[in-house]
């Protein structure tokens, strides 16, 4: 299965076409809040970014590291907001390398380092954070178990892995796992009870365990519906072809969800 099967990522120039919009072309400077619509892979835009902020007590003094930066939006919230120092790991080339062009941009380039890698095989060379942040990434990979013991030895004593991800609430057909597994890259949806576990066994306390799946059932329909409902404006800007695989996205993540099969859950642990 190749990552690009997923719709969210095949068509990224679509972040150029908003910057358009904006009279942003070229190598114009802009502001994190400005591209903000556009750049947050995950529900709930920045807010769910702010809430992360404060729930975990991300300040100046925190390194962070976040699995799965994608367009590096929340890592420039997270740059802008606190002045914290961040790491952001991309897997995708071409996501990390507009990515690090959009953070130059923002003028954020001294505290917020992007890398492009996979944290599976990343060699970090004894770096060690005190926060790792993931929105919407980590059930892309395949190896929990070896993504928490590597995730454990990056954080010192007292350190906090926070994760807004996917699980199964109920069991998928056959059918249903092969299409999230092209359309969502899916590839590690535990029920929510495993999901726990996985997580104690690697030596982490779980301080916060919260199942948001009704909430984000609303959230994806509601896109479904304003991203319809804007479809002239879309294909406007963007033309057929990028509207059309978002639209395709958009239906397959609300369809999932609203079957009551696919959930979502936010997670706070913690290294003792
Ligand atoms: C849904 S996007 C979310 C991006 C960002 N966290 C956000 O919320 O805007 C998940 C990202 O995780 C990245 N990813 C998947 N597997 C990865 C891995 N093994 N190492 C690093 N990044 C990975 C994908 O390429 C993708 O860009």
């Amino acid at each position: 299965m190749n990552i690009k099967s997923m719709k969210l990522y095949s068509h990224i120039d679509r972040v150029y076409n908003e910057l358009a919009e904006l009279g942003k072309s070229g190598d114009v400077p802009l502001t994190a809040a400005e591209i903000s619509e556009f750049d947050q892979l995950h529900y709930h835009g920045t807010e769910a970014v702010d809430n992360a902020i404060q729930m975990i007590g991300i300040g100046k003094s925190t390194r962070v590291l976040e699995i799965g930066s994608g367009f590096g939006g929340p890592a420039r919230y997270i740059a802008h907001n606190t002045g914290a120092r961040i790491t952001a790991l991309e897997l995708q080339p071409n996501q990390n390398q507009m990515a690090s062009e959009l953070t130059e941009r923002c003028g954020l380039s001294t505290n917020l380092t992007h890398v492009c890698s996979d944290i599976l095989t990343h060699d970090w060379q004894q770096q060690q954070f005190d926060v790792i942040v993931s929105w919407l990434a980590i059930y892309h990979i395949p190896e929990r178990k070896r993504l928490l013991a590597l995730s454990r030895d990056l954080l010192p004593s007292g350190g906090v892995f926070y994760t807004e991800d996917l699980f199964s609430r109920q069991r998928f057909s056959n059918e249903e796992r092969a299409e999230l597994a092209s359309g969502l890259y899916a590839s590690h949806l535990p029920d929510l009870e495993t999901y726990q576990s996985e997580f104690k066994q690697a030596g982490f306390s779980l301080e916060r365990v919260d199942d948001m799946s009704d909430d984000w059932t609303d959230f994806t329909t509601e896109r479904l519906n304003d991203y319809r409902a804007n479809r002239a404006r879309h294909v406007r800007v963007h033309g057929e072809p990028t509207y059309l695989a978002m639209e395709e996205f958009y239906e397959l993540v609300s369809r999932h969800f609203c079957s009551g099969k696919l959930g979502g859950i936010i997670l706070l642990a913690r290294k003792p």
